[in-house]
């Protein structure tokens, strides 16, 4: 016997054989009353849960949030002390591809953070743009569907994708990010994030305002070309796990600069009166010139997880996870994805995921939740199993109650998409970009667009063509190069 500990079943017995199936002589059958083998054949089928309907594939560490600045007269979050340093995991994801998917292909990627404050988990489920592709939380399930494989052929559709957007010209803006030379970072460490929507921040004083969380990357923006992309595909489908794993393991910890823009309640009325948009709209940013940056720290990323299922596929993010000093907005969008996350880790984890050691707040947990599947720790104290009660059970703190919202309206299901400027964020976008990054734009877009129906490249070449006469006259002319390149080769392999 070594000092190694001993293997036991799951229910604590010591295990003498683990290398031979108990058989009726040396070559079988092998007998029903083998229950460690049953065992382990029955815990095999059970290994995978559900991958998540989107952003399957994902790659994740723990970190630091560490508040340099003092942003207390905006929120009275502990987290945002002065000073203070919070623990966080942060999971980076593509969203179309299933669990086995390429790590650099073009898609958005998730910029997902958990950070376990003393007042409880803030999450923050953002994305590396500062946009989305809709505006409404009816349209997410369309999209998506878009994005994965058809119905009949099973394989992804570019049809769809270019059909969805050139009907839904909010997903103009997202659509140039997504084609840009930063579709494809060459690793999650060279990407920013965004919290995208609009959240809000309350003070001690009760006052309220508007916010946008932007993370910048320390270690600037790389990204490959679709070329570079292909080639390191070739070689592995795993490039950003590689990456983020061996940083980390090698000392190499990635940081991000966290920023804020701020808006006071009441000022969004003028904003949309001088700009035409809804500071509430997810298919716009708020112009840096008008909300400038404010720094409030710095995150790093310094210890990979020990158990990659355990604490990234189990790790649970929730818009909806909030602490005192943080709140919502009217975001229609940020509404619908209150909902969704809670209900999606219910069906994929199980009832009590928030009870796994990777979603388990830092702080003391309190509350009436009982029984169901798997419930861990839940009953403290047995006796006060309802609420209010007289033994002592858990009770409210009013002492923290967010200060009311100031919603009013006819309630109606109100169309935007017709009346809204689809156009100017992105023009403002095109600008920027210099001769080179031009010139791929309208490759990447070409080259996406191959087999799509003319008819409908003909509906997405006019949105680009209302951006700037250069946006559409630049894709017309790589699709006619990419054409021309096609008919050349099919010439040649027919001579
Ligand atoms: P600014 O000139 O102040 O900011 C431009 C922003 O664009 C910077 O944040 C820069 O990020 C970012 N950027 C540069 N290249 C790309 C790219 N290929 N894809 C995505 N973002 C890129 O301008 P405004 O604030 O007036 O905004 C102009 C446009 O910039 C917007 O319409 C929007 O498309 C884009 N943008 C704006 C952001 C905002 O919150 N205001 C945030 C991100 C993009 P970095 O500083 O990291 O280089
Ligand atoms: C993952 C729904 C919009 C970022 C998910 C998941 C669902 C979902 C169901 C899988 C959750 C899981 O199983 O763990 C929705 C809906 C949306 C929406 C209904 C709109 C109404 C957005 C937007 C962003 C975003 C706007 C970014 C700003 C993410 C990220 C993940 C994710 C980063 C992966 C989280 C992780 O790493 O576990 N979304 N989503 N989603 N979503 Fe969304």
């Amino acid at each position: 016997m070594t000092d190694r500990p001993r293997l036991t079943t799951s229910s604590g017995a010591p295990v003498a054989d683990n290398q031979n199936a108990k058989t009726v002589g040396p070559h079988g059958p092998v007998l029903l009353e083998d229950y460690q083998l049953i065992e382990k054949l029955a815990h095999q089928n059970r290994e995978r849960i559900p991958e998540r309907v989107v952003h399957a594939k994902g790659w994740g560490a723990y970190g630091t949030l560490r508040v340099t600045e003092d942003i207390s007269k905006y929120s009275r979050a502990a987290v945002f002390k002065p000073g203070s340093e919070t623990e966080m995991l942060a999971r980076f994801s593509t969203v179309a591809g299933e669990q086995g998917a390429a790590d650099a292909e073009r898609d958005v990627r998730g910029f997902a953070l958990k950070f376990y404050t003393e007042e409880g988990n803030w999450d923050l489920v953002g994305n590396n743009t500062p946009v989305f592709f809709v505006a409404d939380p009816y349209k997410f399930p369309d999209f998506i569907h878009t994005q994965k494989r058809h119905p009949r052929t099973n394989l992804r559709s570019a049809t769809a994708m270019w059909d969805f957007w050139s009907l839904c010209p909010e997903s103009l803006h997202q659509v140039t990010i997504l084609m840009s030379d930063r579709g494809i970072p060459t690793d999650p460490t060279f990407m920013n994030g965004y919290g995208s929507h609009t959240f809000s921040l309350w003070n001690e004083q009760g006052e309220r305002f508007w916010v946008k969380f932007h993370f910048k990357t320390q270690q600037g923006h790389k990204h490959f070309t679709n070329d570079e992309a292909e080639g390191v595909i070739a070689k592995s489908r795993e490039s950003y796990q590689e990456a983020l794993y061996g940083k980390i393991d090698g000392g190499e910890f990635p940081k991000w600069d966290m920023f804020i823009q701020v808006m006071p309640e009441g000022e969004e009325k003028n904003f949309e009166e001088k700009t035409g948009w809804s500071a509430f709209d997810l298919t716009k940013v708020w112009p840096h010139g008008d909300y400038p940056l404010i720094k409030v720290g710095e995150m790093e990323l310094n210890r990979n997880p020990e158990n990659y299922f355990g604490e990234i596929e189990q790790s649970a993010f929730n818009p909806s996870n909030v602490v005192p000093g943080i709140g919502f907005s009217p975001d229609k969008m940020l509404q619908g994805r209150l909902f969704s996350y809670p209900d999606a880790h219910r069906y994929r984890i199980g009832t009590h995921y928030d009870t796994l050691d990777v979603n388990k707040p830092r702080c003391p947990v309190a509350h009436y939740h009982r029984d169901g599947e798997m419930p861990r720790g839940l009953m403290t104290n047995p006796d006060a199993y309802y609420e209010p009660n007289s033994f002592g059970g858990p009770v409210e703190d009013p002492s923290v109650a967010e200060p009311p919202h100031r919603y009013a309206g006819d309630v109606d299901r109100y169309e935007f998409r017709g009346k809204a400027d689809h156009y100017s964020q992105p023009r403002a976008l095109f600008a920027l970009f210099d001769e080179g990054q031009r010139k791929r734009l309208f490759s990447n877009i070409a080259g996406a667009m191959a087999g799509v129906p003319d008819e409908i490249v003909e509906r997405q070449l006019a949105h680009f063509t209302k951006v700037d006469e250069a946006y559409g006259a630049g894709v017309r002319e790589a699709l006619k190069t990419a054409k021309d390149q096609a008919s050349l080769s099919t010439s040649h392999a027919a001579e």
